[in-house]
């Protein structure tokens, strides 16, 4: 590991210190491109308290952005070649602006964002760009949309142009489906933008009103929980389930019209639907439908200090999405399980769209250090590997954070 690694290395354990970071981004740009950078900008990562699976059925999310982002530098080129370098990742990334394909690796992100905005007319040419992350890969914490929103804002400082943050949601969402592959609903992309420090962020998916609610934890802390496993089946899956629902739709409005998707839909309406149904689908319905009804009551319990019932509906979340919605898996389980026999834990769930990621759970300080040895020697001895926690603290989306 040479001495620039070893700083990288350092500045993502030290999580949010965004400074240091900074400076490192910096000194990355100048190293490999010389001199400063024309334009700089942020994104953050996320977790989801609760509404999983909801957004792509038009329900409700709750998501909060975390302290963890991806920076990043850039100058225009002034020729129509893109060149990036990543901090964390290997190997550049070149492309034409003219002639841009998916090649399966990250660079994927930064090309789906240049040819949606070349495809909307916005004035992108070639610019080289450094990116330095300390939101952790692989851990279901929507790194991939955090770059997605980083490139996005990175270039309308560069190129001098602005989109309103609700269509830059779409047009990010736009760039995953088509270069990436997954079918993904609007939340990670939505949160990374307009996510607000000390709240959580409550989306309506089918009519993009949001609003900020008050996000205080008093003696509690959300940590999350690294399962760090490989996520191989997560778009074909992702993608599937998606699909499931459709098909639950179709069949619920022949009998409903007024259920246009999930969202329409209440639970003794699929119950009636539930013998001219595959049991596969009604369970995926049943999920939707009861996951939205507990992000509102999530929101009540967050206005009035409800604390323990919040913990609750976490439980009650995870427990759809191992039994109903089946996108958990044993080392998920083992962690929400374990973290539930700890006393001082409110509530534990997995967050995002599950086949491994992330869990999070809701601790009191006082029992932080017995929740992490717990785990750790609960996860060892179950799967040989240690899990990595951090703690998520409701941060700025780029919207807020580009300005200051
Ligand atoms: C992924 C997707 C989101 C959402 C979650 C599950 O993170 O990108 O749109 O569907 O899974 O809630």
């Amino acid at each position: 590991m040479d001495r620039m690694d070893k700083r990288i290395r350092r500045a993502e354990e030290e999580g949010c210190r965004n400074h240091k970071m900074e400076s490192l981004l910096l000194r990355q740009f100048r190293e490999r491109f010389g001199g400063k950078p024309e334009a700089k900008a942020c994104a953050p990562g996320r977790v989801n308290l609760i509404g999983e699976h909801t957004d792509y059925n038009d329900g409700y999310v709750l998501p909060i952005a975390i302290s963890r982002r991806i920076c990043a530098a850039a100058s225009k080129s002034g020729t129509e070649t893109v060149t990036l370098r990543s901090g964390n990742l290997k190997g550049e990334v070149a492309f034409d602006v003219g002639a841009i394909k998916p090649s399966g690796d990250w660079g994927d992100y930064p090309k789906g964002i240049v040819a949606k905005l070349r495809e909307r007319r916005f004035p992108v040419r070639g610019f080289n760009a450094c990116f330095l992350s300390n939101v952790p890969i692989g851990a279901g914490v929507s790194s991939s949309a955090a770059m997605e929103v980083v490139v996005c804002h990175l270039l309308e400082k560069l190129f001098g142009f602005s989109i309103p943050p609700e269509d830059e949601a779409v047009l990010c969402q736009q760039a995953e489906h088509e270069f990436a592959g997954t079918r993904c609903g609007i939340m990670d992309q939505f949160v990374s933008i307009l996510g607000r420090a000390d709240s959580a962020l409550f989306l309506d998916c089918r009519t993009l009103r949001y609003e900020h609610v008050p996000f205080s934890l008093g003696d509690c802390v959300l940590v999350a929980c690294d399962s760090r496993v490989e996520r191989g089946l997560a778009t074909s899956e992702y993608n599937r389930r998606r699909a499931e629902c459709e098909q639950g739709v179709k069949i619920l409005s022949e009998r409903f019209p007024a259920v246009k998707a999930l969202r329409d839909a209440t639970v003794a309406e699929v119950e009636e639907c539930s013998h001219e149904m595959p049991e596969e689908i009604f369970r995926r319905c049943r999920h939707v439908v009861t996951e939205n009804a507990r992000v509102l009551e999530t929101v009540e319990a967050m206005r009035e200090n409800r604390r323990e019932r919040i913990g609750e509906l976490m439980n009650l979340s995870h427990d759809s999405l191992r039994d109903d919605y089946c996108v958990s898996c044993a080392q998920l389980d083992l962690l929400v399980d374990t973290a539930r026999s700890i006393d001082g834990v409110l509530g534990s769930r997995l967050t995002g769209a599950g086949f491994g990621g992330s869990t999070i759970s809701l601790v009191h300080r006082s029992a932080i250090d017995e929740f992490q040895n717990g785990i750790t020697e609960a996860y060892l001895k179950a799967f040989d590997t240690a899990p990595r926690f951090f703690e998520c603290i409701a941060s700025d989306g780029a919207e807020r954070a580009n300005k200051t």
